[in-house]
């Protein structure tokens, strides 16, 4: 991240220094897709792509700037309410009316740039990104005491609430609590996470599509419901509460679309846990398999992948070194997550990209990844305000 560049654009734009940079990581999704909402578990990676906010306490409104998408709608930190912020500026304006409102405390408003290495649109959580870095940023400057699981809660709530889209903890959790060379096995219900080393000689990569997906898309709230509605069947709290025999009892007594979506739900906790065992034993072709399941899933009782997603899993699964791959994240578009063997990283990308474009007749984009710490506080002498 060119942090040289952050500091001369905040000198260019405000004349002066920012009181403290915050960097919040990315996250793609090794399994558990569209599990989180139904209590279920998640294996994220926070990787080393992420949104830094260099800011500053102002007497002004606060002003943001962003390098990629310019300048923000403006807003009175201790005024925001619901409604009233449109544009990227949403972000960092619901997270202070969460903030405001969990803490009462009156947060500083802020003047500040933003810059991002965090591909947009890819579904590796560039919102949760940004709201986790003005999380850490006022938390920091207004001295809230918060703890980052406490922000991502908050950030979700913003996420819900003042942006409007219905998602689970997942893409915060990422964010906030990710570790270096490690992934996430996070149990959504109690929020517990263990950190599983992800092995020294592979390598994630983030293959994307460049077909750009949208999360507001009312399909994701679709299935919600739809998952919902399969749990209230089932006499169960939440999907994570049942299991491939509930299935079984209710086939033919519900809409076949809600039992299929029940049925990826159920069989992905499964493959999680799995995916958790083959990686502690190092079983390679275990990996593979559960991946690979997890797509198909995805693909047909789920119904969330698309034509460029199917051409990207395919591709990795007969690309040299691929230890596994499936599509990642809310799907519609996006990338897919692949393992691969290190040592074969470059033939890995050359082919995949190669294979791609002829099976697309576009362009996709792979990146190497690492998994890396969450959002937190990089530099600064802390100024209070
Ligand atoms: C999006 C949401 C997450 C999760 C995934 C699907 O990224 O923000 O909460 O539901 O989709 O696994």
């Amino acid at each position: 991240m060119p942090l040289n560049l952050l500091g001369d654009f905040f000198q260019s734009t405000f004349h002066g220094d920012p009181a403290i940079v915050a960097i919040a990581p990315g996250r793609i999704n090794l399994i558990g897709e569209h599990t989180d909402y139904n209590d279920g578990f998640v294996f994220p990676v926070a990787i080393d792509r992420y949104v830094v906010a260099a800011v500053r306490p102002t007497q002004g409104p606060t002003r943001l700037v962003s390098l990629l998408a310019g300048e923000g709608q403006t807003f009175q930190t201790a005024e925001v309410a619901l409604g009233t912020v449109e544009g990227w500026a949403k972000y960092p304006a619901g997270m202070a009316w969460v903030l405001t409102q969990a803490t009462g405390k009156a947060l500083t408003n802020l003047e500040g740039v933003v810059v991002s290495n965090l591909p947009m649109g890819s579904g590796v959580s560039s919102s949760a990104a940004i709201e986790m870095a003005f999380g850490v940023a006022w938390n920091e400057l207004s001295a809230l005491g918060l703890g980052n699981k406490e922000l991502a809660l908050l950030a979700q709530k913003c996420e819900n609430t003042f942006v409007g889209v219905n998602c689970g903890i997942m893409d915060q959790m990422a964010s906030a609590m990710g570790r270096p060379d490690a992934a996430m096995f996070l149990d959504t219900r109690t929020l517990n996470i263990a950190y599983p080393p992800i092995p020294g000689d592979w390598s994630i990569v983030m293959c994307d599509t460049r077909r750009p997906r949208s999360l507001s898309d009312s399909a994701y709230n679709e299935r919600r419901a739809q998952c919902e509605e399969a749990a209230r069947m089932f006499g169960v709290a939440a999907l994570r509460d049942a299991n491939v025999e509930d299935l079984e009892t209710y086939a033919g007594q519900m809409s076949e679309t809600s039992w299929r979506r029940a049925r990826h739900v159920i069989t992905e906790n499964a493959r999680c846990i799995e995916f958790r065992d083959a990686l502690r034993a190092g079983d390679r072709s275990r990996v593979f398999e559960v991946m690979k399941a997890s797509h198909v899933s995805l693909r047909d009782d789920y119904e969330v992948s698309c034509h460029e997603l199917d051409a990207m899993a395919e591709v990795c699964w007969s690309a040299p070194g691929c230890l596994g791959a499936r599509m990642t994240g809310a799907g519609f578009g996006g990338a897919c997550v692949a393992l691969i063997s290190a040592n074969l990283e470059r033939e890995f990308c050359v082919q995949v990209e190669e294979r791609y474009r002829k099976s697309v007749g576009s362009e996709g984009r792979l990146l190497v990844c690492k998994a890396v710490q969450g959002a937190h506080v990089l530099a600064g002498d802390s100024q209070r305000g």
